[in-house]
């Protein structure tokens, strides 16, 4: 549970900060209602769904890879962000510098308003073409797609794929090389709703730590992020990041940082 001493410390520690970089994961979804990857009911738990995510799983048989993604993008259709995510979005309105990374692909951050969200492993909303790289809407790509075809390149007719970030590959090196002047520059780190088990993400924290920056957490469970975080808040992302921003989503912390 988050004591209020903690929710205080975390407060100071934004209000004081010049830049704040933020790392989200699956955890900031799930009151939104997108499962996680290895909680319990995970997406990774008890399936095959991980094997998948490969780009060999794809080379050997890409129909059912494409299968679990349809399922996916089936069960995004109508979800919203939550009051965890309108919180980063207003937090960054209010910010003199604000990064906002994220390893997920459901694109709820940028439905909530942050205006541009490093997407580290990629988006699930545009497909890619294997062959010729041109991207188009996976909607489109799905529409009248059925079990046991592999949607196809409208310019090249070559086979299209999600445009996420599977085991083995690289992140996008734009991705990158946003995400490492923001852990250069933080002088706060905010890490919502991460295992912090998947590099090179996990890294992030102790990199920006290392520099000087303080590290918060926004985790209902322990993680390995849990022992170099100077704040703590064992609470969920939608009860927890509106707290941090003030009661009633006041002009609180902008009207602190003129004063300083
Ligand atoms: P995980 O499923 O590994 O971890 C989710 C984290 O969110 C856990 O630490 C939970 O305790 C926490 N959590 C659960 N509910 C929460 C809530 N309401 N508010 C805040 N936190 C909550 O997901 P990620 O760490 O995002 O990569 O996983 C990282 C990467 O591993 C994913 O991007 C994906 C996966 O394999 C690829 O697919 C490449």
């Amino acid at each position: 549970m988050t004591t209020p001493e903690a929710r205080n410390q975390a407060r100071e520690l934004i209000v004081s900060s010049r830049s704040i970089a933020v790392l989200t994961g699956a955890g900031i979804s799930a009151e939104s209602g997108v499962p996680t990857f290895r909680g319990e009911g995970g997406l990774w738990r008890g399936r095959r769904a991980e094997s998948l995510a490969t780009p060999g799983a794809f080379a050997r048989n890409p129909a059912e890879v494409w299968e679990f993604y349809q399922a996916r993008v089936k069960s995004l259709h109508g979800i919203t962000p939550n009051a965890g995510h309108r919180a980063l979005a207003a937090l960054e309105s209010r910010c003199d510098q604000l990064w906002l990374m994220t390893q997920n692909v459901d694109g709820l951050h940028r439905d909530a308003g942050s205006t541009n969200p490093i997407e580290l492993h990629g988006t699930i909303r545009i497909a890619r073409c294997h062959s010729c790289r041109r991207e188009c809407d996976i909607q489109g790509a799905l529409s009248g797609w059925n079990p046991g075809e592999v949607p196809e390149c409208n310019a090249c007719g070559g086979s299209l794929r999600p445009a996420v970030v599977w085991f083995g590959e690289a992140l996008p090196a734009d991705a990158l090389l946003a995400a490492d002047r923001a852990i250069r520059s933080c002088d706060v780190m905010l890490v919502v709703g991460t295992s912090g088990v998947v590099q090179p993400a996990a890294s992030f924290a102790y990199t920006a730590s290392s520099r000087g920056a303080k590290v918060i957490e926004v985790n209902p469970e322990e993680t390995p992020i849990s022992g170099i975080a100077d704040v703590v808040l064992r609470g969920t992302a939608a009860v927890e990041l509106p707290l941090l921003m003030g009661p009633g989503d006041s002009e609180d912390l902008r009207i602190r940082r003129r004063v300083d």
